[in-house]
């Protein structure tokens, strides 16, 4: 058995925390191989919520290892937090948390001109996780990684050297008064004792797991829409959270990959600046965004609404090689009278034939939708698909085929029993 990738479909918040959650009961090791602590997954387990920005969801079941990747950026203040606020719910994830020691580190001054790259009037409309920035490094091959954390002289030296250039950026460019870096040094030389114990060779770690049997879940985060590559640039996240991504992030190769697991959210949310065909910005999205209480888990921020998009999610199942869809937060459509489903995009009179990412072209498409019956009954308490009245059905056959996805689990609440799979 090879690997799995389980990734957004849209622009993040589809509710892959949830489903990792639940499906990592038959998964031996959860993995997380892109993006930091600008991630929010929520997993509501009975009467407690936890909101996890760095940890793989599967650290709520006791039997999953969780791998911190390469690919992914670690605040080790946030990493820190994360792990005391477990503890606290008697989540010790001592002996089963595992990171890369090549992820890199994200630094206080990667925060820092996240912050002033927000304040101007181009917004990207960021977390302010310090994520770009942070990513910039890495590429320009400056960054400071996890496993730098042990020798304590290479990374004194590294970071006074990126201070020093970091300072010269803030006061000559930015007009802003430089970092203090004996305290960045006397801080950042603290966490080796307390990270130490998380430190692997993961890629070695993964293809041995492999080797003996183990199964492997690669949990992606944010979307395919926000990806560095594929997505709406440059409204979009510094890394790679489509399918491909998950191999450079985690060191397990194409040929290891099994299968692709979509999450799907039954209508389109987007957190941030840039194009969204299908946003409502009228009554019908403000109703969106109260039943389905979309504010972000990171920033709580109110959440873009919209209707859903078959057109962006079928060019999603193009690029990530989605081989099955877990669709969540039907129940949210309930109490729709209408529902419109875009198939298709219409720019200056005439119908696309592929998906343009190009936002220019996006911001003047006019989505083409067909209207179908919404279904005045509470479905957040079915348990099985042929619990589901014949217009919640028909909507969903209506959104597969439309989109070319085979839908195999569906989501109707935040909890972890309100969801069910599809028997085909
Ligand atoms: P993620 O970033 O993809 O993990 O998603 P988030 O956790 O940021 O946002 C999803 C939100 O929807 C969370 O508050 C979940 O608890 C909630 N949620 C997940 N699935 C469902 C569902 O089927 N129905 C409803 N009503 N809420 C859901
Ligand atoms: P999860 O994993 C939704 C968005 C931000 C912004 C853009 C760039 O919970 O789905 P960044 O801080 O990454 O430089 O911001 O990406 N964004 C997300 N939107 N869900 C997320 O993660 C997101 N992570 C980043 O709102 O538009
Ligand atoms: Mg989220």
């Amino acid at each position: 058995m090879g690997a799995t990738v389980l990734v957004g479909s849209q622009w993040g918040d589809e509710g892959k925390g949830k489903i990792v959650d639940l499906i990592s009961e038959g998964f031996d090791i959860v993995v997380r191989y892109q993006g930091g602590a600008n991630a929010g997954h929520t997993v509501e387990i009975s009467d407690q919520k936890y909101v996890l920005h760095l940890i793989p969801s599967g650290i709520l079941r006791e039997n999953v290892i969780c791998v911190i990747g390469n690919g992914v950026v670690i605040d080790p203040n946030a990493l820190l937090e994360e792990i005391e606020l477990l503890k606290k719910n008697d989540i010790d994830v001592e002996g089963r948390l595992f990171i890369s020691q090549n992820a890199h580190l994200i630094m206080p001054y990667h925060k820092l001109l996240d912050s002033i790259s927000e304040s101007g009037s181009d917004k990207i409309g960021t977390t302010g996780k310090g994520i770009g920035p942070c990513y910039i490094d890495k590429y320009a091959r400056k960054g400071i990684r996890i496993i730098d954390l042990l020798n304590r002289t290479e990374l004194e030296k590294k970071i006074r050297t990126n201070i020093k250039e970091k300072n010269e950026i803030l006061l000559k460019i930015h007009q802003q008064a430089g970092l203090d870096v004996d305290e960045i040094v006397k801080e950042y030389l603290e966490f080796d004792t307390a990270i130490d114990k998380y430190i692997k060779d993961v890629p070695t770690f993964l293809n041995q797991s492999l080797d003996e049997g183990k199964s492997i879940l690669l949990e992606g985060a944010q979307g395919t829409f926000l990806d560095i590559d594929h997505g709406t640039y440059p409204f979009v996240t510094s890394s790679s959270p489509t399918s491909g991504g998950a191999c450079t992030g985690s060191g397990i190769p194409p040929t290891r990959i099994d299968s692709v697991i979509g999450i799907v959210k039954a209508y389109t949310t987007r957190v941030g600046n840039g194009p969204f065909p299908t946003e409502l910005l009228d009554e019908e999205g403000e109703k969106l965004r109260k039943i389905g209480v979309e504010f972000g888990a990171t920033t709580g921020r109110p959440r873009r609404c919209g209707w859903f998009d078959a057109f962006l999610v079928s060019y999603s199942k193009m690029i990530n090689g989605i081989t099955s869809v877990a669709l969540t937060k039907l129940d949210v459509l309930s109490g729709f009278e209408k529902i419109n489903v875009c198939v298709g995009y219409e720019l200056n009179g005439k119908r696309l034939k592929s998906f343009p990412t190009n936002v220019e072209q996006l911001n003047l498409v006019k989505p083409i939708y067909e209207t179908l019956d919404g279904w005045n009954t509470d479905i957040s308490k079915c348990e099985r698909y042929e619990d589901l009245p014949a217009k919640t059905i028909k909507y969903l056959d209506f959104i597969s085929q439309k989109s070319g996805i085979q839908i195999d689990i569906i989501s109707v609440g935040p909890k972890r029993k309100q969801t069910f799979y599809v028997d085909q």
